[in-house]
């Protein structure tokens, strides 16, 4: 944490959660701290190492924890935020993205002077960008090659055509091939955990059939990389996964929860009641600007009956069918969001919540960083 920051909020510490001003991002530290214990002594239990994907919380002080309790690095979807996590002295990162264009491959080149990091790749093209200016600036990059498991996002087709790209990385110089990853996104809303399994065996298998591909071929594979926070299970039990990548499981949200209730919902937004124009409905101060919506509307925590039912920039609706308590204005609620990642973008500090008060204040370092 920066010492600004300290100083900033010195004045909160230990204040009742109740007290903080709206909207804010609260962690409940001690189901955080549960969560991410529970990823890493799975992985430790199964083999397999935790590399969590900071995107989900963008705070180095979150990546020490994740580290602290056993990850082997982290990773990261945006250069940028490996940038503000490198300069606090990460120093294994993944960047399961690709990174394109000439401003961008020298950021990472620069990057990549003091730091271990690993960048994702899924065409020759970029492999020839990346080569030509790693050789030619006298710096060596660990390049991942990125499959497409299913989700029919960024990747290479598994098999031959992995393989192939995969032969080209080993010979190009500047590069230094370092395995395959494989993010099967399109699986983590699958409710039933034996289809869960069958589909992970199914798809994330082609990623470790590729791998062995490669062994056979010769190439030498030190990472198989996927999963993320419903299949974690499936996939890190998976022969042949030798990293998870999980992110949002440090604070679970109200989208995944109920098909993934191993992890405790850690992260609430506090909201201030600003209007009561009719009995049945309340105006509160967190909208879109304060609440992301595209994977479903937040949760309301601990208020039966209350139903966040429209945001607007600055205002959600929140109805108040029986039982809910009678709201008033000035009451505050908290609400579970439903997709934390884009939630976590839109504020500066969370504040850790232990025994109902404010125990620390984390800045959000890498918030924003979207190049
Ligand atoms: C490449 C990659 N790995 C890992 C993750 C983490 O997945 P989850 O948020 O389901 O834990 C994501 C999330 O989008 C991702 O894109």
């Amino acid at each position: 944490m920066s010492g600004s920051t300290i100083e900033k909020h010195s004045d909160q510490i230990g204040m009742p959660k109740w007290d903080i001003d709206t909207p804010a991002l609260l962690v409940d530290v001690s189901a955080m701290e549960q969560n991410i214990s529970k990823m890493a002594k799975f992985a430790s239990a199964e083999g397999v190492s935790l590399r969590p994907y900071i995107k989900t919380h963008k705070s180095t002080i979150l990546a020490q924890k994740q580290l602290a309790a056993g990850a082997v690095g982290i990773g990261c979807a945006k250069l940028g935020e490996a940038e503000v996590m490198a300069a606090a002295g990460i120093n294994d990162i993944l960047i399961g993205n690709q990174i394109i264009g000439v401003a961008k491959i020298e950021r990472l080149i620069n990057l990549a002077r003091n730091t271990d990091v690993i960048v994702a790749v899924d065409n020759r093209q970029n492999v020839d960008q990346l080569s030509t200016t790693a050789a030619a600036k006298g710096v060596k990059i660990r390049i991942i090659v990125e499959l497409d498991v299913g989700l029919h996002r960024c990747g290479v087709k598994p098999g031959e055509a992995a393989l192939s790209l995969a032969k080209y990385v080993d010979t190009a110089p500047g590069l230094k091939f370092c395995g395959f990853m494989g993010y099967e996104g399109h699986l983590q809303h699958v409710a039933e955990p034996e289809e869960r399994a069958t589909r992970v065996k199914e798809d994330v298998g082609l990623l470790v059939k590729t791998a062995e591909m490669a062994k056979l071929a010769g190439l030498r594979v030190d990472i198989v990389s996927a999963s993320g926070t419903v299949t974690y299970k499936e996939t890190g039990k998976l022969p042949g996964i030798i990293e998870i990548q999980p992110g949002t499981y440090i604070f679970m949200d109200s989208n995944y929860y109920p098909i993934m209730p191993d992890f405790e919902r850690a992260l609430t937004v506090l909201a201030t009641v600003v209007s009561h124009p009719e009995e049945d409905y309340v105006l509160i101060d967190a909208g879109s600007k304060a609440l992301s919506t595209e994977s479903g509307m937040p949760e309301i925590k601990d208020i039966a009956g209350a139903k966040l039912t429209r945001v607007w920039e600055e205002h959600g609706k929140v109805e108040l069918g029986e039982p809910s308590l009678r709201l008033k204005i000035g009451d505050k609620i908290e609400i579970y969001p439903s997709h934390v990642c884009t939630t976590v973008n839109l504020y500066d500090q969370y504040f850790a919540i232990s025994n109902d008060r404010v125990e620390a204040v984390w800045e959000i370092d890498a918030r924003g960083k979207l190049t």
